[in-house]
């Protein structure tokens, strides 16, 4: 009931789209260890690593000296989101070489991605806290102490699925003040790559990945009715409803109707052209540095609050 619930509160309709429904809280993809095994597998799909998730770790490989520059002393690392931590146990592995003391304090909404980057990061970490919650309630709980030190926040691709206006202001607040907040971007270059990037979000292990908040409402839905499209400057991940379906609401709520092929969008992931980016950097941070991949379609920011 709870995972029915909160899915149900996140769903709204899209004010320009009539019959375009959105569900694109990104917690609501990660709410069973079932989906948490189900991104695995996407992450495992070859065109979605080599397109989205590779270049990443590869930046942070090349450029760790830069990454941890100001890490002198000992450090908590805060990470949102690790999935499978692979981007920050390179830079444990490296603190570990230089002596440096590391407290990890991985947030997740996920107890089993928790599980999975606890275990990894242990052999190179002094300790882990982990902290299961969402990012917006993050800063609630972790402890104090974290704040003795100074704070690293690490945040990979997942920036991408939120609103900058909404996870700015988060990160800001979790590297408090001083503080460096580490963020991937996939940049929006040209129109070939983009058409690349779609044909990657397309694939079967996506096709389940981004349709368990359907699951979550009750509403069978076949994998022929998964589309990806880019619009709006984002990546939209929709299923189309096969029938008209009427929802139980909330208490003294009205039932919500989803028509035969309307469409639910349950998954977006922005891209920028790096000029706005930066703007938007900015706009929160004191100083912004930039390291690229090979082919400079996808960046690290690394940002002083
Ligand atoms: C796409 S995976 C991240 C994988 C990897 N770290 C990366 O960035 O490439 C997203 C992770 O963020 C978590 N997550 C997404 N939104 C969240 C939220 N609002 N609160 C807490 N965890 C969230 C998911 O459970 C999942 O582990």
């Amino acid at each position: 009931m709870y995972i029915y619930n909160e899915t149900l509160k996140h769903l709204c309709t899209d004010s320009e789209r009539p019959n375009c429904h959105l569900l694109i809280e990104p917690h609501l993809l990660y709410l069973t260890d079932n989906q948490a095994d189900a991104y695995l597998d996407v992450v495992k799909s070859n065109d979605y690593s080599k397109i989205v998730h590779n270049p990443v770790t590869n930046i942070i490989s090349d450029h760790l000296d830069e990454i941890t520059e100001e890490i002198k002393d000992d450090v908590s690392l805060i990470e949102l989101g690790p999935g499978y931590p692979d981007s920050s146990l390179l830079i444990a592995k490296h603190c570990y070489e230089k002596g440096v003391n590391l407290f990890y304090y991985p947030v997740d909404i996920s107890k089993e991605y928790l599980s999975i980057a606890t275990k990894a990061m242990s052999p190179y970490v002094v300790e882990s806290t982990p902290i299961h919650s969402t990012f917006e309630e993050a800063s609630l709980i972790i402890p104090k102490k974290a704040y003795s030190r100074k704070v690293y926040v690490l945040i990979g691709q997942t920036f991408l699925n939120f609103l900058p206006e909404v996870l700015l202001p988060l990160l800001c607040k979790l590297a408090s003040v001083k503080g460096i907040v580490i963020l991937a971007a996939d940049l929006l270059t040209n129109k070939d790559l983009i058409t690349e990037t779609l044909q990657a979000y397309k694939d079967r292990s996506n096709a389940i990945f981004t349709r368990a908040p359907l699951i979550n409402l009750g509403i069978k839905s076949t994998l022929d009715n998964y589309c990806v499209e880019f619009y709006r400057s984002r990546i939209e991940c929709y299923h189309r409803c096969d029938k008209t379906i009427k929802l139980p609401p909330e208490e003294n709520k009205s039932f919500i109707t989803i028509r035969k092929n309307d469409k639910i969008i349950t998954a977006v992931s922005y891209r920028y052209k790096i000029e706005c980016l930066k703007d938007i950097l900015k706009q929160y941070f004191v100083e912004s540095s930039f390291l690229y991949s090979k082919k400079r379609e996808v960046v690290i920011a690394i940002n002083k609050t």
